[in-house]
């Protein structure tokens, strides 16, 4: 158990599809989960990819408690999610600022269906079946973007929405 490096954007990792986990019950998973979640909260982030300490399965940890880099959202209970599936609930879309720990220093606006419903199992292999929306769906589509080889710069459509954080960026 240990804090990982987190790859950085330019990583031949990062553009990988990372594989399905066949167990979730696995012993070597239960070391990747806890090396997710110390490094996550190692690096003051809301979510983490496996893929971002460089290991391709289909594993992705979140949550946050009380928000200092967000602090107008809702807190997300820590979740470990394995194998996780999406599905939008509507057609709604909602634009807002994402970061990443793979991207570090800059924030980029992003477009995202608002309300989801997402399935997969946790760290003790029982299912997880919940909808939610707004910043809790935010951070579910980042997170599972990352199995698919996607980072959010990928989805930005106007790169004026592009920068590093500095004063006066982003305006909000
Ligand atoms: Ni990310």
């Amino acid at each position: 158990m240990a804090v990982k490096k987190v790859l950085k954007m330019g990583h031949k990792d990062l553009w990988a599809c990372a594989v399905e986990v066949k167990n979730p019950f696995d012993d070597t998973l239960k070391l990747l989960i806890q090396d997710l979640i110390e490094t996550m909260l190692d690096s003051d982030g809301v979510g983490l990819a496996a893929p971002q300490i460089g290991v391709l399965k289909r594993v992705v940890v979140f949550g946050v408690d009380k928000c200092e880099r967000y602090p107008d959202v809702e807190p997300i209970p820590r979740t470990v999610l394995i194998n996780p599936v999406i599905s939008a609930i509507g057609d709604a879309m909602e634009e807002d600022w994402e970061g990443c720990l793979s991207v570090p220093g800059m924030r980029g606006r992003v477009s995202r269906y608002k309300t989801i419903k997402y399935t997969g199992y946790d760290e003790t292999g029982d299912e997880i079946s919940r909808i939610v929306e707004g910043f809790h769906a935010r951070v579910v589509q980042h997170e599972v973007d990352h199995l698919d080889g996607i980072i959010y710069p990928l989805r930005i459509t106007d790169l004026h929405n592009f920068g590093f954080s500095q004063d006066g960026f982003p305006e909000e």
